[in-house]
């Protein structure tokens, strides 16, 4: 609901439990006045006129404007800076009115000296508690305009001394969540690299000394899946504002007469109710209105069992014994087309290798499919290697300069996807593929960033922006394939990456102790229903572990299961287990992917991690132990999100009250190194 007093010129988002107020002052500034708990008495809110403080304290410097513009007494850190044809830079806008359509408030402001119109959009998706931001760049001129800065919102905390959070990380090491003091001074995270990162993600959390159940939380998470950037500074005027959108270094974008930009979406939110509820409103949304609601198959994948070396004698067998365990889904990985036998060669070229699949695909969709699976394949649409027909035909689809050589990284080069003619060529590859052949999902990998990526400082964004279209025209066409969003593990994990993918790949690390840290890390914003997780081999290839298989299941079985060991290689005692642990994972999966996620007992406290899940009247208990400790006797862990006054029946044949459950708690003791273990809870009928 909005309320708007249209004599005040005071605007007020109310979401189910929170309020988010501005207005337009005495200067026509779009002013922040309020975020945070719900205030019903939205006319208490008004727009005092301020006076600068001093010459060097002016106006605009003191105001905390909703969207502030490069230009005049403006210094401070700007989200828009317009360059135009005569050379000018600067804006001053004023407020031109707003519109209302459904659960969408834009506000409009134009330019006073030139044809340029900034709509601020506010989308209000109150049964989450969030608020959606962007902004559009209208260009009502005869002339081109440009834009060197562009970010898609200004969000104000009126409070200093706060934290701020994030993850740092690299391959393999994603989503290492960081706190961070906020001070004076200003903290930046970003991508530069084109092909988001594995480094920082584009989201930010703000809180006041805040827990999983307490406290003020702030947060925002963007729909971009390239070059961003997020600043969060301590300002002298006794506040905190957050900027993220495009980034702008190497960045100018330029807007043609008659046309618009449009900055990509920041999804933002406030609880007092500490991390947890963030987690779920985030979760919320993403899974009803960004996510295809079916369950998620278990899936077989065979890169850590054969890398390159594939063959479709030996897929299918594979496949048969992928379906005996219990998969649904199996996908074959990188190395099937054309002279791909390494990293060096072969992408681009993505007809099937006839070595390999001498009768093409058919004979291994033929038998994943009579094994009552769907069939499922892995692409790398955006990348080409000089070893491959597709380079040597067109070596001019890559990103390059005019006088310098292209960089390869992983033995390719990125193809330049903004051009159409390369479009229509990757829409045809998947066209034919998937015409031919009865494919349910694709695994669609990014593998090296972009770099030499033209004179044109928009391609950085309108990569981004042409993958985004290719996926959702091909998905147009075919609508019941399912999307995998992989770069090299979880380089793409973002909201703007969701709205067109339905699945993350979530990190190439499989060891499922360093999984526990990285999935920790990940529940905070992200999904569990499009957080994919395999059982794979030990030792584990990168951390060279070995964990219980049962570990190695539990760690998995927390997100969307998949399988990525060398199944053909499986003692009959561990075939057992892979087909208990698969069947119970089934039984359950609705609660882990469509439950709300509690951390119960986070990774960086505790020697027992706890995870919890509840979905209406079932709720699972995960219980990790790695490393027993001396004079260890267990723990007691308290649940959440139960009814007080319901008896809940629990798994291991016990009987107690929510209240009981949540307060004094379940007392766990496991034993050994590596140990685990799930526990259901379901709602006692009488
Ligand atoms: C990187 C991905 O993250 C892996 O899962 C695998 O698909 C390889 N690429 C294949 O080259």
């Amino acid at each position: 609901m909005f309320i708007i007093n249209d004599d005040t010129k005071v605007f007020a988002i109310q979401t189910q439990n929170t309020s988010y107020i501005f207005g337009v002052d005495n200067l026509g500034l779009l002013r922040h006045l309020y975020w945070g708990a719900k205030v019903s008495k939205v006319d208490d809110f008004e727009c005092e006129e301020l006076n600068e403080v001093s010459t060097n304290d002016p106006v605009n410097e003191i105001t905390a404007e909703e969207y502030p513009v490069y230009g005049g007494l403006l210094y401070k850190q700007h989200c828009l800076k317009v360059k135009f044809a005569n050379g000018d830079k600067g804006l001053f806008y004023k407020y031109n009115g707003y519109t209302i359509e459904g659960n969408k408030l834009t506000v409009h402001l134009v330019d006073i000296y030139h044809e340029i119109g900034i709509d601020l959009v506010y989308v209000n998706f109150a049964e989450y508690d969030l608020v959606e931001r962007y902004a559009v760049v209208k260009n009502n001129s005869d002339k081109e305009v440009s834009l060197e800065q562009f970010q898609s919102a200004q969000l104000h905390v009126l409070k200093t001394g706060l934290i701020f959070s994030n993850v740092h990380g690299y391959w393999g090491a994603e989503q290492n969540r960081f706190e961070q003091p906020v001070s004076y001074g200003k903290i930046l995270i970003e991508c530069r690299r084109g092909i988001s990162t594995h480094n920082h993600n584009p989201h930010f959390i703000l809180h006041d000394k805040a827990t999983e159940d307490y406290g003020d939380v702030y947060f925002g998470a963007l729909k971009l899946s390239g070059n961003f950037r997020g600043i969060v500074e301590q300002t002298a005027y006794g506040e905190t504002l957050i900027q993220m959108g495009l980034n702008s270094h190497d960045f100018e974008a330029v807007i043609m007469p008659n046309c618009e930009m449009v900055s990509p979406g920041i999804i933002c939110g406030y609880t007092k109710n500490g991390f947890s509820t963030m987690s779920h409103n985030l979760h919320r949304y993403a899974r009803e209105q960004l996510m295809n609601p079916a369950p998620k198959m278990v899936l077989y994948n065979s890169w850590e069992a054969t890398e390159f070396k594939v063959t479709c004698e030996h897929q299918i067998d594979l496949a048969k014994k992928a379906a005996d365990l219990g998969a649904e889904l199996f996908v074959l990985d990188d190395g099937w087309f054309g002279e791909r036998d390494s990293i060096n060669n072969g992408l681009g070229d993505w007809y099937v290798n006839e070595t390999k699949f001498p009768d093409g695909l058919h004979p291994l969709i033929k038998a994943v499919k009579d094994n009552g699976m769907e069939f499922g394949i892995w692409l790398e649409p955006e990348m080409v290697n000089p070893l491959s027909n597709l380079y040597k035909e067109h070596p001019e689809w890559i990103y390059h300069f005019k006088d310098v050589v292209s960089d390869t990284s992983r033995g390719q080069y990125v193809l330049n996807i903004t051009l159409k003619e390369v479009q229509d060529y990757i829409i045809g590859v998947f066209e034919d593929l998937l015409s031919k052949n009865d494919i349910a999902y694709i695994k669609w990998d990014a593998n090296r960033p972009i770099s030499q990526s033209s004179n044109d400082k928009q391609v950085w964004h309108n990569h981004v922006l042409a993958l985004y279209d290719i996926v959702s025209h091909i998905k147009k066409k075919f609508p019941h394939v399912i999307f995998e969003a992989c770069a090299s593990g979880g380089g793409r994990i973002d909201f703007g990456a969701l709205t067109y993918f339905d699945d993350f790949w979530t990190s190439d690390n499989t060891d499922a102790f360093d999984r526990l840290i990285i999935q920790e890390g990940y529940s905070f914003i992200y999904p569990i229903k499009a957080m994919r997780a395999w059982v794979t081999d030990c030792p584990n290839f990168l951390s060279q572990r070995t964990i219980p298989l049962k570990f190695r299941f539990h760690s998995a079985m927390m997100g969307t299961l998949g399988i990525g060991s060398n199944i053909l290689e499986l003692s009959g005692e561990e075939v057992i287990i892979y087909k208990e642990m698969i069947a119970q994972y089934k039984q359950i999966r609705h609660i882990v992917q469509d439950g709300d996620f509690y951390r119960l007992s986070p990774i960086t406290e505790n020697r027992y991690y706890a995870y919890q899940y509840v979905l209406g009247e079932e709720s699972l208990l995960f219980v990790f132990l790695p490393q027993s400790y001396l004079g260890h006797t267990g723990a007691r862990i308290q649940l959440k999100g139960l009814c007080q006054d319901k008896v809940y029946c629990l798994d291991t044949g016990i009987e107690k009250s929510g209240e009981y459950l949540m307060h004094e708690g379940i007392k766990i003791r496991l034993t050994g190194d590596y140990a685990s273990e799930i526990i259901k809870l379901m709602e006692k009928h009488d």
